[in-house]
């Protein structure tokens, strides 16, 4: 496995790769990674013959009081961690090798990047977007891997590619979890004892919603009071936001749900040796059953 450092090193290798006919696959990651990253690295490796991991914290997609300074980056397990999933490149640039000239161009997807996430973390998918259109551009691969745990991420970057004719593919991945539910998280690691035990609440209200709309219940407001209920069974949570959208567009479902809807949660918790509290995002697509006599 090669540790890349330059961009032009990269693209060196990508076009070497597309000139012999072989694929090239990207994942995107921050590092400290764990066994849901790795499931990436497994999709990429189904589907390339060439498998690029990317480990960089993108200071452009970090607000004022964030965690970027606070973010883990244990280099050398990562790189140990790539290896041993079968990745063929670790791209680990510097800022400078990532922004040449600062940050004077932005990519910016404009309706899917305003609710939920990009509403509590302004500026952050301008970020996310902006260094995925560097990556691509430096990776120059056939297709790129993604969480769907990140699912509004997800959607920028599917638009994106799509807007700006990049003609890559973009997969997404279902989210991987712990045994007990809680999604895996590079920020997990800064929950205390007391904090991690209470974080599987997430995972226990979008069952708790999963459950109702599999007894039938449709009613968005009455979905959302489960779910809100749920989440305040555990004291140290602190709800970011609870909203049911539409699984594409990320416009509010309707009152009464007809067709599925995504259902994401964004929760704060207290942190322990880190930033000053961790933020858990988790969703699902809930999906009710056509009503009888039609098709689903
Ligand atoms: P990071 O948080 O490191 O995540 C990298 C990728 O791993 C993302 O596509 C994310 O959705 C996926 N991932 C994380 N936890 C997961 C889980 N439990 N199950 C499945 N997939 C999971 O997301 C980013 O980095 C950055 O925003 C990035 C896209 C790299 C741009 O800087």
């Amino acid at each position: 496995m090669r540790i890349v450092r330059e961009v032009e090193e990269l693209q060196r290798l990508s076009d070497a790769e597309r000139a012999a006919g072989r694929r090239v696959a990207l994942v995107p990651t921050m590092g400290a990674l764990h066994a849901g990253h790795l499931a990436l690295v497994a999709e990429a490796r189904r589907r390339a013959d060439l498998v690029v991991v990317s480990i960089f914290v993108n200071p452009t997609q970090f607000g004022p009081g964030e965690d970027f300074a606070a973010y883990p980056r244990p280099f050398e397990a990562d790189a140990a961690r790539c290896r041993e999933a079968g990745a063929d490149v670790v791209f680990a640039p510097s800022v400078e090798a990532l922004y040449p000239h600062g940050a004077e161009t932005i990519v910016e997807v404009e309706r899917l990047a305003r609710p939920l996430c990009g509403a509590s973390r302004p500026g952050h998918f301008r970020g996310v977007a902006t260094v995925v259109t560097k990556l691509l551009a430096a990776a120059r691969p056939h297709v790129a891997v993604f969480g769907e745990k990140d699912y509004q991420q997800l959607a920028v970057i599917r638009r994106l590619a799509r807007d700006l004719l990049l003609g890559v593919e973009i997969v997404g991945v279902p989210i991987l979890r712990e045994a007990d539910g809680l999604a895996r998280s590079s920020r997990n690691v800064f929950l205390g004892a007391e904090a991690r035990a209470q974080a599987t609440v997430l995972r226990r209200a979008l069952l708790a919603a999963e459950g109702a709309v599999a007894a039938g219940e449709r009613r968005s407001a009455a979905l959302l009071a489960l779910v809100r209920a749920e989440l305040e069974k555990a004291p140290l949570a602190e709800l970011d936001y609870a909203e049911l959208r539409d699984p594409e567009s990320l416009e509010p479902a309707p009152a009464a749900l007809a067709r599925p809807a995504l259902l994401a949660l964004a929760v704060r918790f207290p942190a322990e040796g880190g930033p000053r509290a961790v933020r858990l995002i988790d969703n699902t697509v809930l999906r009710p059953a056509a009503p009888q006599g039609e098709p689903s």
